[in-house]
């Protein structure tokens, strides 16, 4: 058992493999089978902040504006100490140990699909991240919710974007985690409003109330923390992630981590819950649950695997054996790693 691939890695190969073939999580793919966590919120809610945080690294570019505008499949997978690096699907054996260079790459892939027009595009970017600070994990980072277009983004942007942030909320596979900024209303929250459309009952939302630093003085967050402004089925959970002036002073994420620990575990309002609160914290959770949620979704996932075999099988058949072309050659690669799939979850299951 303790050699076996995790399941959350494995899972993530399919996702990267169907991005290969173009699947981007149309009616009954494969895609859409994959349990994944999608990351949603408002503009400026601290959805970059908090997947920096859980990773432990500063690598998510930032501004005014749309700046995430493709999904970002990001994949952390737990090593012993000393290495920390990152790899692209799209630049493979390309590996970075330098952050401010993964920023970079991750602007430079969004244009080179989006172009420098601002728009949107439903084409996932892939990063894997290795480092020993992480938990094994899947998240999906999508456009922030917004209400105006800025700058030169066209007026359609703003629909585009929730379009695609449904698209994938809307899967019953899908677990949200909503962010919320502590120091608005929860009632306004983007994140909640979609939470509560898709997930009425709140089974697969985690809430996540960013900004609890921020809040003012004499106020705390315990109605929404302890669940009784909006109730979930999961704990909420209240992060305190770099403030701007901390990030202009390049404060450290892992110190920044500490800090949050420091702030639940000190603070009059939250201390009997401060071993619930922060982002590693919330980092386990996640993991842990997803890998639960993968865990009961095999059957279905082998089924569809299965499903995906037999298509690319008639496709084969269909450009004709043996192949020499770029497309077959790739299909049958794919091909290979499906059969290999259900091997391998196979074994999990027993
Ligand atoms: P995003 O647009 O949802 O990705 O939000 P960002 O993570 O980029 O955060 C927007 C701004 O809010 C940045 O200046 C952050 O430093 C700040 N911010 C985010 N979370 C917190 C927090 O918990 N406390 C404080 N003080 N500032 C935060
Ligand atoms: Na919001
Ligand atoms: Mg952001």
């Amino acid at each position: 058992m303790a050699t076996m691939e995790s399941l959350i890695g494995l899972v993530n190969r399919i996702q990267r493999a169907c991005t290969v073939l173009g699947d981007h999580g149309g009616e009954g793919s494969l895609w859409e089978a994959l349990p994944s966590v999608a990351v949603v919120g408002g503009q400026s809610s601290g959805k970059s902040s908090v997947l920096e945080s859980v990773v432990g690294r500063d690598f998510l570019p930032r501004g005014s504006g749309i700046v995430t505008r493709r999904p970002l499949v990001l994949q952390l997978h737990k090593t012993d100490a000393g290495t920390e690096y990152a790899e692209f699907l799209h630049a493979p054996r390309k590996k970075f140990s330098d952050f401010a260079a993964v920023r970079k790459e991750i602007q430079d892939e969004t244009d080179r699909i989006t172009g420098k027009s601002k728009q949107i595009s439903n084409v996932p970017i892939h990063l894997s991240i290795y480092s020993p600070n992480v938990v094994n994990l899947t998240l999906i980072d999508l456009p922030g919710l917004t209400k105006v277009a800025v700058e030169d983004q066209p007026e359609s942007i703003v629909q585009d974007i929730e379009n695609m942030v449904q698209s994938y909320v809307e899967k019953p596979n899908c677990i949200i985690l909503a962010i919320s900024p502590a120091n608005q209303d929860i009632a306004t929250s983007d994140a909640i409003k979609l939470g509560r459309e898709v997930d009425p009952a709140g089974e697969r939302t985690f809430g996540v109330l960013t900004k609890l630093d921020l809040m003012d003085k004499g106020t705390n967050a315990l109605d929404v923390l302890e669940g009784r402004s909006y109730r979930l089925q999961h704990p909420w959970v209240g992060i305190v992630n770099r403030s701007q002036a901390d990030i202009n002073k390049n404060v450290d994420m892992i110190a920044a981590r500490r800090k949050e620990q420091e702030y639940f575990a000190t603070s009059p309002d939250y201390g009997h819950l401060a071993h619930k609160m922060g982002s590693e914290y919330l980092a386990k959770l996640l993991s842990q649950h997803l890998e639960s949620v993968i865990r009961s979704r095999i059957p279905s996932i082998i089924a569809l695997i299965n499903k995906t075999i037999s298509e690319l099988d008639a496709e084969l058949d269909r450009l004709g054996r043996p192949i020499g072309v770029d497309s077959g050659a790739q299909l049958y690669t794919i091909l290979e790693m499906c059969r290999a799939f259900d091997r391998i979850f196979k074994e999990h299951l027993d």
